[in-house]
């Protein structure tokens, strides 16, 4: 072998190992599932996980919302919290119930976690309720690419947020959140997770308005298959050192929906603007001295 060939499949190696693996942000279990709520609770315990809580964030989709130990570590080490929170989802179609997960790739990298448990627990998820095939992204993203991930240029980025309000502490902004949902007719908290003492995550089902979780599911599905909308939210709210904050709507909702075009994120171009109004409201700090 002559030198040039050597050199030229030492390019190739080097160029094929620079490209890195690509990921799509679903895994597809079954079609046809004997599955159900419960035993995917239970399953998700035996393998590991903790289960936080579920929603049903459209007619037909059950969410089923869970955590892992290295999940929160990786969470409070990074900028922002969202990473430690992962769905599984259950969705009536024609065929039977179709059961799907959130890929531990996607979302440790495009919320910036250190990622060094995502081949265990896409490994534990895989044994666990299967891996037919990955979808919601075709062509696949690699790690890098995650780590900035935007839909397209000039839109926001994780690191992005929004700042909703600031409490002279943690556990004022704490109760006066969980009082604030609580009364509020536009939504639920789905689960809230301490990721640390300074850290709050809290997973919403927003239940009406342009940013409704179903608004959102129905224009996102409308031509998926498998679907993926049970895999998008809860949409979450944080509280870190008593400041209130909340991804953005053109960030939170493309990373979800890499795939739809700009015209099909047209027709939900008012979610994120609800959505931000709706979180303002019960993270203002007057609402509480109201009730
Ligand atoms: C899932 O399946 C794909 C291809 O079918 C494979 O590349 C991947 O390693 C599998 N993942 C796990 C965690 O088993």
């Amino acid at each position: 072998m002559s030198f040039l060939q050597l050199f030229i499949i030492a390019l190739v190696i080097h160029s094929h190992n620079a490209m890195g693996s690509s990921f799509q942000p679903y895994i597809l279990a079954e079609k046809n599932s004997n599955l159900d709520e419960k035993s995917v609770q239970d399953q998700l315990k035996h393998a590991g996980f903790e289960v936080l809580g579920t929603t049903y964030p459209a007619k037909g989709y059950t969410t089923v919302t869970f955590s892992h130990p290295d999940l929160k570590k990786e969470a409070a080490k990074a900028v922002v919290p969202l990473g430690a929170v992962l769905r599984a989802s259950l969705v009536q179609t024609k065929a039977g119930t179709e059961v799907s997960y959130c890929s531990p790739h996607w979302w440790a990298y495009a919320t910036r976690l250190a990622g060094s448990s995502s081949d265990k627990l896409a490994r534990k998820l895989a044994d666990t309720f299967g891996n037919e095939s990955s979808f919601g992204c075709a062509k696949g993203r690699t790690e890098s690419k995650l780590r900035n991930f935007n839909y397209a240029m000039g839109m926001p980025r994780v690191s992005d947020v929004d700042v909703l309000s600031t409490f002279d502490s943690q556990l004022e902004a704490i109760l006066a959140l969980n009082q604030n949902i609580k009364s509020s007719p536009h939504m639920d908290i789905v689960y809230s997770l301490d990721i640390d003492k300074k850290t709050r995550l809290i997973g919403v089902h927003l239940k009406d308005g342009k940013g409704s979780d179903e608004t959102v599911i129905g224009v996102a599905d409308a031509l998926s298959n498998p679907k993926q909308g049970g895999l998008y939210g809860p949409y979450e709210i944080y509280i870190q050192n008593g400041k209130v904050m909340a991804p953005r709507g053109r960030f939170r909702i493309a990373v979800a929906f890499p795939d739809l075009s700009m015209s099909t994120f047209m027709k939900i171009v008012a979610a994120p603007g609800a959505i931000l109004d709706a979180f303002k409201s019960v993270a203002d700090k007057k609402a509480i001295a109201v009730k």
